[in-house]
């Protein structure tokens, strides 16, 4: 494993549209395991593989605690349902120092499929499902700073 770059805002790559992953390959699995090394080592707990140059659609996500891990594999995800609503405080990896009030929805469900191809289903509410909506943005070249609704100093 190795800790990638991760690209910073003002790269055009970031706002553009990540592919379907098609092969669930040793390749794959090599840009995830670094994905979840370089997710850590920034200290976050989401990362897109735009974010370290790659415009395929694959995320990595904790949002667990230090004492137990929620880690997740992401794989063409696609929201399927929404719920509610929450407006919380969001930064981004790729955007260091900045943050700011989005509305996501409180209580998200997602299809996706894992490192090895096979669907599944997860649903999210709290810090997980703003970071499922966070991170799916990121394949579709969104940035949490265009849902922004108030900017919160720090
Ligand atoms: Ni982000």
């Amino acid at each position: 494993m190795a800790i990638r770059n991760i690209v910073k805002v003002g790269d055009p790559i970031l706002n553009k549209k990540s592919r379907k992953v098609e092969k669930f390959d040793e390749r794959l699995w090599l840009l995830l395991d670094d994905m979840k090394e370089t997710m850590y080592s920034a200290g976050g707990v989401g990362l897109a593989a735009v974010q370290v140059g790659v415009l395929r659609r694959a995320v990595v996500l904790d949002c667990g605690t230090p004492d137990m891990s929620d880690y997740l594999e992401l794989i063409n995800p696609e929201i399927i349902s929404k719920e509610g609503e929450q407006r919380e405080m969001e930064g981004c990896l790729s955007l260091p120092g900045e943050s700011g009030t989005t509305v996501r929805p409180a209580v998200v469900k997602i299809k996706c499929q894992d490192r090895n191809g096979k669907w599944c289903v997860y649903k999210a509410q709290g810090l997980k499902a703003r970071c499922f909506c966070h991170e799916i943005d990121h394949l579709d070249g969104v940035l949490f700073t265009s849902k922004v609704i108030k900017e919160d100093i720090q």
